[in-house]
């Protein structure tokens, strides 16, 4: 089946802010870790130009094929990879460093989208959640496996949810005589016992939580973070897009390490009223930005 067309409406968040601060040149090499629908992709390529280099990653095949098109005569080699793999595919190109790396973390509106990623408590569709389809564990096997108590801790660090024990009690209670399976489901069972405070769907937390226990997306952040000295030449950019605390506050600290970073961003930089007006999920971006030095 051929991937469906990349849409020509896609606009990448804080773009204008992260060309000015990351600043990619003629000829040199660059990494973007998150390749989503390739805007970012696209425009630090041009960048680039013909004798430049961007290794372009995902996670996620279906999101490649549709960058793909979007990124076609540009000088770009599309790599399905997590970013902790980073190291090991520059490696495996012949790469030793490069002269700067983006990550746009997190998940596309493409990707909730689609009721078939299980991503979205808005729409039914299978209790998957997994941004690489390939591998690894599904929601529904987490809520279907683990002990209560380590599903309230999943909830609770990973969604701030407050009522983590309460939801974690009924989901197990639920379980037992019926098995989870799609998103509905779940979203259902979380409304029944946590109150919707203004108007924030109740299940909202839970989703967020499992999204991040499924995918490891604070541990793949984590070991992206610890490989970046050592992959980028003395000089070399990296500039971090993240969308909730838990991420941002891992960035903040990494850049402050001394002697390693030069920060770019004292304050994460931020969308303005105007970016979020013309895209919503721009609202709770945060772009820091250092140098290796
Ligand atoms: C916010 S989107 C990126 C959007 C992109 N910057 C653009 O301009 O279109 C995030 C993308 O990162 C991918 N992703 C998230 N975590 C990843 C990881 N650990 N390794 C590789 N790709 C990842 C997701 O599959 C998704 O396609």
């Amino acid at each position: 089946m051929s991937p469906p067309p990349a849409e020509p409406g896609h606009v990448p968040v804080l773009a204008e802010d992260t060309l000015r601060l990351l600043d990619p040149r003629p000829g040199e090499t660059w990494v973007d870790c998150t390749t989503g629908g390739g805007g970012h992709a696209r425009r630090i390529a041009e960048r680039l130009g013909d004798t430049g280099r961007l290794i372009a990653l995902d996670q996620d095949p279906t999101m490649l094929a549709r960058a793909g098109g979007r990124l076609a005569g540009l000088p770009v080699e599309l790599v399905h990879a997590n970013f902790d793999q980073l190291a090991e595919v520059l490696r495996g190109r012949g790469v030793e460093k490069v002269d700067g790396v983006l990550a746009d973390i997190g998940f596309s509106s493409d990707q909730m989208s689609d009721p078939a990623r299980g991503l979205s408590f808005k729409t039914d569709g299978p209790l998957d959640m997994r941004l690489d389809p390939t591998s690894g564990s599904t929601a529904a096997d987490l809520v279907n496996t683990l002990s209560e108590a380590a599903l309230a801790d999943v909830l609770f660090e990973y969604g701030e949810e407050r009522k983590s024990r309460r939801v974690a009690k009924r989901v197990v209670e639920r379980r037992r005589t019926k098995k989870f399976e799609t998103t509905a489901d779940l979203a259902d069972v979380v409304r029944s016992c946590v109150p919707r405070s203004g108007n924030i769907d109740p299940a909202t937390r839970t989703f967020q939580a499992l999204r991040i226990a499924v995918n490891d997306e604070l541990g793949s952040l984590d070991r992206l973070l610890a490989m970046l000295p050592a992959v980028l030449k003395p000089g070399g950019r990296a500039g971090v897009i993240s969308f909730h605390s838990l991420e941002d506050r891992r960035v903040k600290h990494t850049f402050r390490t001394e002697g390693v970073w030069r920060v770019l961003t004292k304050k994460p930089v931020e969308a303005s009223d105007a970016e979020v007006a013309a895209n919503p999920r721009a609202r709770s971006a945060k772009l820091r930005a250092a140098v290796r030095v």
